[in-house]
């Protein structure tokens, strides 16, 4: 009699559970994980702050491709590396911080330079620090020093004499708080140089992560620097360079 009464409840709970798992599954997938981009297709996710630093570092796992397109002959022509560096006025013994060195665009041009200063290659994708320091051997270089950052910090193990930060300062977050905890990085006098897409550049990322140049001095004047240099000799960038103020 027992029996049969526990074979007669299970036979009635057990659609009634299938039916409830079914209808939570049907839930969750009307809420994806990630929240879809504000960029849209193209210059995806990577272009939000929002997204976790953890999706962040993998929006640039695919080395190879990025590496195409970072490291294409034809970008020299408005990138202008050489004047770059010229303008970067380095001197021997120096401390540089790449901060996002993607694929050593910069970070490997200044390491071979006659005044052949430390290049910390700091970037958040951990693909691209490996690609770095596989790089970086290759080519028998060893004053570049490959790091992995974390969205909110460089990580980096020496204060520095110059910051370089190309095509990466729309990346951070809270670029105030970022660049301000950054002082305590940086060697005093020492300079931050940004170099970011003008918003009638050809290519870059989506025009709501294209700043003007007011609009960065205002928030590094916010984080405790004093804007040094303006260079405009550069066709799709801003090119700024900032000094320490304290
Ligand atoms: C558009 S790429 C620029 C690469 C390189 N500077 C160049 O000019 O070829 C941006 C790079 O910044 C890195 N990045 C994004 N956010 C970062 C952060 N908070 N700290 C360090 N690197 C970051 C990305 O992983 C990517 O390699």
């Amino acid at each position: 009699m027992r029996l049969l009464r526990v074979v007669l409840i299970a036979v009635l709970v057990s659609p009634i559970a299938l039916a409830l798992l079914v209808a939570s599954s049907f839930a969750q997938s009307e809420h994806p994980r990630h929240p879809p981009s504000p960029g849209g297709s193209g210059h995806g996710p990577e272009h939000s702050p929002e997204h976790s630093p953890d999706h962040l570092a993998h929006d640039f796992d695919d080395v190879e491709a990025h590496a195409k397109r970072f490291d294409d002959p034809a970008r020299d022509a408005w990138q202008k590396p050489d004047e770059v560096i010229a303008a970067l006025r380095l001197v021997k013994g120096m401390q540089i911080a790449d901060i996002g060195a993607g694929t050593g665009y910069f970070a490997i041009r200044l390491a071979r330079t006659p005044e052949a200063p430390t290049v910390h290659a700091v970037d958040v994708a951990p693909a691209m620090v490996a690609h770095l320091k596989s790089r970086a051997e290759r080519e028998g270089l060893k004053n570049v020093v490959p790091v992995l950052a974390a969205a909110d910090s460089p990580n980096l193990s020496t204060p520095v004499d110059l910051v370089l930060v190309v095509d990466t300062y729309h990346h951070i977050g809270d670029r105030v708080a970022y660049f301000r905890r950054l002082q305590a990085s940086m060697t005093p006098g020492a300079r931050l140089a940004i170099i970011d897409f003008r918003k009638d550049s050809p290519e870059g990322p989506p025009v709501e992560f294209r700043f003007e140049p007011e609009q960065i001095t205002r928030e590094l004047t916010d984080a405790g620097y004093t804007l040094d240099a303006r260079h405009d000799f550069l066709p799709r960038q801003h090119f700024l360079v900032y000094r320490r103020a304290r």
